[in-house]
């Protein structure tokens, strides 16, 4: 399978190619966290946490290393398991409760995914530059989530519920 360099513009284009004829929750995620990190200037970490076990533990990412687990309440991450919405972080360091995991990230991404009612995890994109995410890329990030929500068997991954 060729794919090509992506852009903000083909992201979900080359998700649903990279998607197509596979139902395996961790490559799927694997290559959408590749392209994501490829597609969206200035970012530092983009990738995936799962509801395993009642907490959010850390999926495929591009990155340094992370925080496994995050209690869902917790920073961020959490935040957005808890209220099943996309939380947008213009600057981390004002944000109650946020789990540093790379000094480098100034702001924050993250969108739930959801099956139905039912919450299989989160995207986190973190960027160095403060502000970096608006209703543009929640708009893009809601929509990959959609699609590696409806490529995948989440039934193969362990996430609770499923
Ligand atoms: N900052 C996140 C933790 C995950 S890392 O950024 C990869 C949070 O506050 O939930």
């Amino acid at each position: 399978m060729q794919v090509a360099n992506a852009d903000a513009a083909d992201l979900l284009q080359l998700a649903d190619g990279v998607f197509a004829g596979e139902r395996d929750p961790w490559a799927n995620a694997a290559n959408a966290a590749a392209l994501v990190f490829e597609a969206l200037p200035d970012l530092n970490w983009a990738g995936f946490y799962f509801l395993r076990g009642g907490e959010l533990v850390v999926g495929p990412f591009q990155g340094r290393a992370a925080c496994v687990r995050i209690p869902v309440g917790n920073g961020a991450c959490g935040t957005a398991a808890a209220r099943r919405e996309t939380v947008i972080v213009p600057d981390v360091h004002a944000f109650p409760g946020h789990i540093a995991c790379d000094s480098a990230s100034n702001s924050e991404l993250v969108i739930p995914l959801m099956s139905g009612d039912r919450l299989i995890g989160v995207l986190d994109l973190d960027s160095p530059k403060f502000g970096r995410f608006g209703p543009v890329e929640a708009a893009l990030g809601e929509a990959l989530a959609a699609r590696i929500v409806a490529a995948c068997d989440w039934r193969l991954a362990g996430i609770d519920g499923f």
